[in-house]
């Protein structure tokens, strides 16, 4: 009696659909949500929507970093909407740097193309993990870990990096304490930094207050 009535059950409730849709190519005139952008009609997705051709172009490193990074993420990348994936070029001038930074949304893989980049990561225990890489080395860089990459050598260093995230976002920390209108007291109070360097690196880095 129980398996044919449990039998019953299953059979009215609403079967998994593994075969919805093959892809849901971001909208982007709609809002970005949590979960992803809301597809595009399939009518009018083409080939460009899962192509991003900006990845050979060298980023412009006239900067105070001496680095840049291009994203190839849902916001100009909308194919990769919902799949949990995205890329980036990264490229780093002699004495550049990418900063201590972390993707909230995702884990990084970054391969190592040209020059070479001494990397590392922090857990959050504290522990620190630190390579010097070259061409065709990869280095994993867990999710929303503090991590950076400096350009070790004398020339032009480039790598192509892979997120698991369609949007894994990117805050640079010293952006995020410098840059900002928090009052040089606050800012002095959370970092136990003195009011010199705060207000040093506010005036380098753009921040006010
Ligand atoms: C690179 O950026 C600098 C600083 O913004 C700018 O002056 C320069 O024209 C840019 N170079 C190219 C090739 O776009």
């Amino acid at each position: 009696m129980a398996p044919i009535f449990l039998c019953f059950l299953l059979f009215l409730l609403p079967t998994p659909n593994t075969a919805t849709q093959d892809f849901c190519v971001g909208d982007l005139t709609a809002p970005d949500t949590p979960s992803g952008y809301p597809c595009k009609k399939v009518s009018a997705v083409t080939v460009d929507d899962f192509v991003f051709s900006g990845l050979g172009v060298p980023g412009n490193t006239s900067n105070l970093i001496k680095a840049a990074v291009t994203p190839a993420f849902v916001s100009t990348f909308p194919g990769v909407n919902g799949l949990g994936i995205s890329a980036a070029r990264i490229d780093i001038a002699p004495d550049g740097v990418v900063p201590l930074h972390t993707h909230p949304g995702g884990s990084e893989l970054l391969v190592v193309l040209e020059g070479c980049i001494y990397a590392g990561f922090i857990s959050t225990a504290n522990d620190v993990y630190t390579q010097s890489l070259g061409p065709g080395d990869a280095m994993l860089f867990p999710q929303g870990l503090l991590h950076f990459q400096i350009n070790s050598g004398d020339t032009a260093a480039v790598a192509i990096a892979s997120f698991s995230s369609p949007a894994p976002g990117l805050q640079i920390t010293a952006f995020a304490l410098f840059a900002n209108s928090l009052p040089s007291p606050l800012v002095e109070k959370v970092t136990f930094l003195d009011d010199d360097e705060v207000k040093k690196l506010k005036a380098v880095l753009g921040g006010s207050g």
